[in-house]
């Protein structure tokens, strides 16, 4: 079954095709990248905007690439939730019209789920750059969804059943590297950025930020401290003006490239550190034997690292998908509908009716 599938939650107009749920045939992400660079962040009105001009050539794009007619399309799966509701009413308008026109079935996706279903495709968790195989983590498994909007760590029971086992209290890992590079003058997206910052430093940090709740058992996150912390770093050095015209995360000023890597390394540690060490307390509480690392964040050449390194001592199987399967993008949505619809999860048959969720819970 040949499934279509559309993502537009946020900054990436996505459209791929993708055979019985894990062999992509292509996978086509128009990135919206150098529009929101200058506001250090996504302007919603800006994103919806280019969504409406680029997903035609976006799906056009996609089935020329995966050489298939509209003809040879099975089905369309669309994400209907979470995300930005101006961002998610144009892929589901786009999803209705193929699905009316051409009169196959249209299910709807939670964002993360797709996220989690990158696992399925054969050519994200194919190495080098997918960890741990094609076959996918065994279940049941702890999944840890680190991106620009959710930090949570699910116990997957089957493909459609999600138990959340901790979030975070306030900013998402995606979130405070977007903030932090923010307030370093960096621009936006802020983790591809101070990933590449971060990996031009070896050994020990030479500052140390805290390790937010790491100590108390739990399986919650907080990160929106961190932000503060170097914060509070870049006043002490006298880094950071007092101006109370300038927006708070836009006052910091001539900060050496020395210290922005030293500072990039020492915030990402950190970061690391909660992350991983929270995933494999998941792991040992629920008893389960793997771990799987999907959503922009676990693109991260440092988390990758040190995910690898804990869980070869912890006797964890990791499941990573390759980097381009980690950050939006459609093929994982296509997924994730084959699964549902494969299921009888069918699918909106009133496709007419099917609206956005921008605060849809995965979890049971
Ligand atoms: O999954 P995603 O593409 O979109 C959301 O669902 O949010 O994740 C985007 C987030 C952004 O916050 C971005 O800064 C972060 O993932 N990100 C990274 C890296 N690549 C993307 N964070 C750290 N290191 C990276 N290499
Ligand atoms: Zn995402």
């Amino acid at each position: 079954m040949r499934v279509l599938g559309i993502e537009t939650s946020c900054d990436e107009t996505a459209a791929a095709v993708v055979e019985d749920g894990r062999r992509v045939l292509s996978n086509i992400v128009a990135s919206q990248f150098a529009i929101h660079h200058k506001y250090g962040g996504v302007v919603p009105e800006l994103a919806a905007r280019h969504h409406v001009e680029r997903i035609h050539p976006v799906l056009e794009e996609a089935l020329t690439v995966a050489d298939v007619g509209w003809k040879e399309i099975d089905a369309v799966a669309v994400t209907r939730g979470p995300g930005l509701v101006v961002a998610l009413l144009v892929g589901l308008q786009a999803a209705k019209g193929v699905a009316i026109a051409r009169g196959i079935p249209l299910v709807d996706v939670h964002h993360l789920a797709g996220h989690i279903s990158a696992l399925h495709l054969e050519t994200a968790m194919r190495e080098p750059e997918g960890i741990g195989g094609p076959e996918g983590p065994p279940l049941p498994f702890v999944a840890l969804v680190v991106s620009g909007g959710h930090t949570h760590l699910y116990r997957v029971d089957d493909p459609f059943s999600f138990h959340c086992l901790g979030a975070t209290r306030d900013d998402a890992a995606g979130e405070a590297y977007d903030k932090v590079a923010r307030l370093l003058g960096l621009g936006y997206p802020g983790g591809p950025i101070l990933d590449a910052l971060a990996a031009e430093v070896e050994g020990e940090p030479s500052i140390r930020f805290p390790r937010p709740i790491l100590d108390d058992g739990g399986l919650d996150f907080s990160f929106s401290g961190l932000k503060t912390a170097v914060l509070y770093h870049l006043m002490d050095l006298g880094f950071y003006s007092s101006d109370p015209a300038l927006p708070p995360l836009e006052r910091a000023q001539g900060i050496g490239e020395d210290l922005l890597r030293e500072i990039a390394y020492a915030f990402q540690a950190a970061v690391v550190e909660v992350l991983t060490e929270k995933a494999l307390r998941a792991v040992r509480q629920e008893g389960c034997r793997a771990l799987a690392v999907v959503g922009g964040v676990a693109a991260n050449r440092g988390l990758r690292e040190s995910l690898r390194r804990r869980s070869v001592e912890e006797g964890v199987g990791l499941y990573v998908p390759a980097v381009p399967f980690c950050t939006d993008n459609a093929a994982m949505i296509a997924s994730a509908g084959y699964f549902l619809l494969e299921a009888g999860r069918q699918a909106e048959t009133q496709a007419l009716r099917l609206d956005a969720d921008a605060s849809w819970e995965l979890s049971s």
